[in-house]
């Protein structure tokens, strides 16, 4: 799927207060700091789409991302910020949920989890979450080009085994790279998938 065109359509502080619209929509969820707004910026094809930043919590709104005029991105707040305060931490939780569960033209969720690191609870939580709840996902490993060749399938691995002991479940997954573009064919396929499949 090519891009041929990008804007940006709104901030919103909650669910009420976001777009109206049947456009489908794909969104992008993880911790803080794990790369979602570099993500969004290397799938759009432009720099300066989302909002980057070196300091974790960056984004604290709902940002809705018009794609070739028919679909839509969302970048949402980072979870798991370790300097916010619990009280703080624990609304931006409970406003993605509430998006996630009620956002009616969502179509798929996807999870980015940092390929450096082995599985934390956190995520893992986060997964058992969306399953139990039957929210569909696929699971995005970022920052591909900080870690060696070798150590690409490893942490993906440890994932997989354990969402399989525990949940039964073996979702799909995806290494990728801002820097590098990686991943970037395989995100839009999936999308274009989701598309199609929803339009048959
Ligand atoms: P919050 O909005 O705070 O939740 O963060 P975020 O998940 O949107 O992360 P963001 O895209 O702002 O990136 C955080 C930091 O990681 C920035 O310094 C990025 O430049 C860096 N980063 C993101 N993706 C990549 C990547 O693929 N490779 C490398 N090397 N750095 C990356
Ligand atoms: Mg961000």
């Amino acid at each position: 799927m090519q891009i041929s065109s990008a804007t940006f359509i709104a901030s919103s502080p909650s669910l009420k207060l976001c777009p109206e619209t049947d456009l489908p929509e794909f969104a992008f969820i993880g911790r803080s700091n794990v790369g979602k707004s570099s993500l969004i910026n290397m799938i759009a094809g432009t720099k300066a789409l989302a909002k980057v930043s070196g300091t974790p919590g960056k984004t604290r709104l709902i940002n809705h991302f018009l794609i070739n005029e028919s679909w839509l991105l969302v970048d949402l707040p980072g979870f798991g910020f370790s300097k916010t305060s619990k009280e703080e931490s624990r609304k931006i939780e409970t406003m993605i949920e509430g998006y996630l569960l009620r956002r009616d033209n969502l179509r798929l969720t996807f999870l980015l989890i940092d390929s450096r690191h082995s599985p934390q609870k956190i995520d893992l939580e986060f997964m058992a979450w969306l399953n139990r709840n039957q929210i569909p996902f696929v699971i995005l490993f970022t920052k591909a080009d900080k870690i060696s060749r070798a150590l690409h399938t490893a942490n993906p691995s440890l994932y997989r085994n354990s969402l399989m002991a525990t949940l039964n479940i073996d979702p799909v997954f995806i290494l990728t790279s801002s820097e590098k573009k990686t991943g970037r064919e395989e995100i839009l396929n999936c999308i274009e998938e989701e598309l199609k499949f929803r339009h048959a």
